[in-house]
């Protein structure tokens, strides 16, 4: 078995799609059947465990994907062993609150998102253990942190996601609502995130020189720039990470 997962909820349901269109043979994954565990066992073939226990007998990696509140309480009693690997996804929580209870395994923290559906997740890790590459790298990149704390900070970007949805559900409605068909605004605008997240990420150049590249004295990206400006709107989304982080502390 190369993967067991403890919550088969929102997430999962994703994680579990991004490694069946990378080519994981569905059996190949344990699934606790609480959730949608058995319906997507059911659904897709997946393996159906009779519960935790079962799945921490038979994997050698397993995934934590249940509510904050309930990671601790998840894990604890379970039939753990040297070589095992717990990968949580569970934001906001600790290693220390889960390392005492898995011991002598191992644990990972991940921030994985729904883009791992389509194999477009950058799930930030720490530690980076090699076990956890294979898995990490089908549903999507790896973005390795040095320390917890950088993995709080970073964990933020999984709500600058939802965020980004936001904004491209906003500008899609509002081109539909001036008469462009609703499915040309919404791929229109989905791809036109996707294009400036790709040129930041890969033109070598200083982030704020690409930015400057497209803003044209006079031009119509510097009108609508000073307009957010002047309405707070980049400042008020810096105050929502500040929001975020203060939460995931
Ligand atoms: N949603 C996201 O996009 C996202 C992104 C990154 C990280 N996360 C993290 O992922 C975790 C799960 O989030 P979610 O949105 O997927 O929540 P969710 O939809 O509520 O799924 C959690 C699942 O865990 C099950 N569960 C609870 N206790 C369990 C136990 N002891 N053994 C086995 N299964 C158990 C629940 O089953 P019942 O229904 O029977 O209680 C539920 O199906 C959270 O910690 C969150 O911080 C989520």
């Amino acid at each position: 078995m190369r993967l067991g997962i403890i919550g088969v909820g929102h997430l999962s349901s994703f994680i579990l799609a991004g490694l069946r269109r990378a080519g994981w043979s569905a059996g190949d994954v344990l699934l606790t059947p609480r959730g949608q565990g058995a319906a997507l066992a059911a659904r897709h073939g997946h393996a159906l465990a009779r519960d935790a226990g079962e799945v921490v007998d038979r994997c050698d990696l397993v995934l934590l994907a249940v509510r904050p509140a309930m990671a601790a309480e998840a894990v604890a009693g379970l039939p753990w062993r040297a070589g095992q690997v717990l990968v949580s996804a569970c934001a906001g929580v600790p290693m220390a609150r889960l390392a005492g209870a898995v011991a002598p395994a191992r644990v990972v923290r991940v921030m994985p998102i729904t883009a791992a559906a389509v194999g477009a997740s950058p799930t930030v890790v720490w530690p980076q253990l090699p076990e956890v590459e294979a898995f990490l790298s089908a549903i999507g990149t790896l973005v390795p942190v040095d320390s917890e704390a950088d993995f709080e900070t970073a964990t933020v970007s999984a709500a600058i996601y939802g965020w980004a949805q936001a904004l491209v559900v906003a500008g899609a409605e509002w081109s539909a609502a001036q008469g462009l068909p609703p499915d040309v605004a919404r791929q229109l605008v989905a791809r036109t995130f996707e294009a400036a997240g790709r040129m930041q990420a890969e033109d070598p150049g200083p982030m704020r020189e690409v930015l400057a590249s497209l803003v044209t004295p006079g031009g119509i990206t510097e009108a609508g720039l000073h307009h957010l400006e002047g309405a707070g709107a980049l400042r008020a989304f810096e105050e929502a990470c500040a929001v975020v982080l203060r939460r995931l502390r």
